[in-house]
């Protein structure tokens, strides 16, 4: 065997218990002497979380907790599904702990599957009942875990000076096999990941994709030595194990992407998040190219919108950069001057105005027209029953166009609702070619949003709720 190639997983013993306030680089330091071990540059020491929690005072007493009427009902959920598992049954008051260290609940089945607020996605937001001693106290994740390790890291190196790397380790559960493995959760002097692209395989193949998860690797094999009971061997130091120092790491960079994450499944959070992020974005886009398919997606999307006898009465006219778009704008346009000369503005303001209509319409990368086919609404002698049905046809393609600007949202473009293709119908159908039953109603910008905007203030509900007063 080649010496060189030999890692050595070493677990310190005889570790006190550790209470809040306990300087861990200190106890690590007494630790080592009482194993006989002495740091070296290049080590590794993987610590495990429960000791990093009790230090920071990371515990909670669930006895204490007031469950939610949310904890209460997630727990009448998932109680059957654990039981019919022969899983341990969840206390509403531990679950409320788990909502409060969780940024979502990604999923309530027999297990709670949670994003914790760092962006972990494990279960139970990390909460451990294990390697505590006191009988109703769990510990809770570190809140900062990289800042936990670069203290230690910097306590021990001002004591040893030796160039080590920290990790802390919690163990994870994991999607599609069973068995829980040493998961690092925070890191100091090592990177998370070892980029293998653009590097040569045994074959001479330049690697294209391979990204090694060497902390994660690390933490698995300290836990061989930790066990899963980590409070008998919670430090554990690795030897030989060859990684490039960098001062400044964190553990987010291995954490994937949400918009490449294939795996993270559309939640109710990210739904209501998706509702309440989308704005009406009226600045100037980024010249990001936007794909005309994802656009199509999106209409495809707009489709699933109800419509009043499912007449799906909405048509879509997509229309990229070019002579047609501009053509169009221009014309619109000259209506435009005309109707504001017909009210009395004045040749500057009208200028202005105009100007500024035909910048917004013409910079988007996409302008989509929405019109409302007529052909489709049924067809009545009385009047009132014809515009009865010309508004529900309004109304129906309101919520595709609604559904049109969430599934924007969701693939981070940009779009603005513009009114004014309803005042320039004949000259749009004119220079667009459109069929006679198609009426012109609203135009959307779209593009990749150079700048965040502020949400407009909402009404309160008790403004939009009417309580109808059946004594009056
Ligand atoms: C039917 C409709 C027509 C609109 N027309 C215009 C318009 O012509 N010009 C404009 O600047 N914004 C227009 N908007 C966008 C509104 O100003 C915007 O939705 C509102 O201020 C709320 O902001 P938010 O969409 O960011 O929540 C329109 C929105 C709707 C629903």
């Amino acid at each position: 065997m080649n010496l060189k190639d030999e890692i050595k997983i070493m677990g310190l013993e005889d570790i006190p218990l550790i209470k809040r306030g306990d300087f861990l680089p200190e106890i690590i330091i007494n630790a080592l002497e009482i194993n006989g071990i002495t740091l070296e540059d290049g080590d590794i020491i993987v610590i495990a979380q429960s000791i990093i929690s009790k230090s920071n005072g990371r515990i909670r007493n669930i006895d204490r907790i007031n469950p939610s009427e949310k904890a209460i009902k997630i727990c009448k959920k998932i109680t059957p599904k654990a039981k019919s598992l022969g899983l341990p049954e969840k206390d509403p008051k531990l679950v409320q702990a788990i909502l409060d260290e969780s940024k979502t609940l990604i999923m309530s089945e027999h297990v709670l599957i949670t994003e914790t607020k760092h962006g972990f996605i494990c279960a139970d937001a990390g909460i451990d009942k294990s390697n505590i001693g006191d009988k109703g106290f769990v510990t809770l994740l570190p809140k900062n875990p990289d800042n936990d390790a670069e203290k230690i890291r910097i306590g021990l190196k001002r004591i040893t000076n030796k160039e080590i790397a920290v990790i802390i380790s919690d163990s994870f559960g994991r999607a599609f096999r069973v068995g829980a493995i040493g998961t690092a959760i925070g890191v100091s002097g090592i990177n998370p990941t070892l980029d293998m692209r653009g590097k040569k395989d045994l074959y001479g193949y330049e690697l294209q994709t391979t990204v090694i998860g060497q902390v994660d690797s690390l933490a698995a094999a300290a836990q061989l030595v930790m066990g899963e009971s980590d409070e008998g061997v919670p430090l554990v130091i690795i030897r030989g194990y060859n990684f490039e120092f960098q001062e400044k790491t964190t553990i987010n960079s291995i954490l994937r992407d949400r918009e490449i994450d294939l795996f993270r499944k559309q939640t109710y959070e990210n739904i209501i998040e998706v509702l309440k992020k989308r704005r009406s974005y009226k600045l100037g886009f980024s010249t990001k190219e936007v794909e005309k398919e994802i656009i199509e997606e999106c209409i495809e999307f707009a489709c699933w919108a109800p419509s009043a006898h499912n007449g799906q009465f909405w048509r879509y006219i997509i229309l990229g950069k070019g002579i047609l778009r501009e053509r169009l704008i221009d014309k619109m346009n000259d209506k435009l001057r005309d109707d504001l000369l017909k009210d009395g503005n004045s040749e500057k303001s009208i200028k202005i105005k105009v100007e500024k209509t035909r910048n917004k319409f013409l910079e988007a990368p996409f302008l989509i027209l929405l019109c409302l086919d007529d052909k489709d609404l049924q067809k009545y002698k009385d009047t009132e029953r014809t515009q009865n049905e010309f508004i529900l046809g309004i109304q129906s393609i309101s919520s595709s166009a609604t559904y049109l600007l969430l599934a924007l949202e969701m693939k981070k473009l940009a779009s603005c609702w513009y009114c004014a293709p309803l005042f320039a119908k004949k000259v749009i159908k004119e220079v667009l070619n459109l069929p006679v039953s198609y009426i012109p109603m609203a135009f959307f910008t779209v593009g990749y949003p150079l700048k965040t905007v502020k949400a407009p203030n909402r009404k309160a509900l008790k403004e939009i709720i009417f309580e109808p007063n059946m004594y009056a």
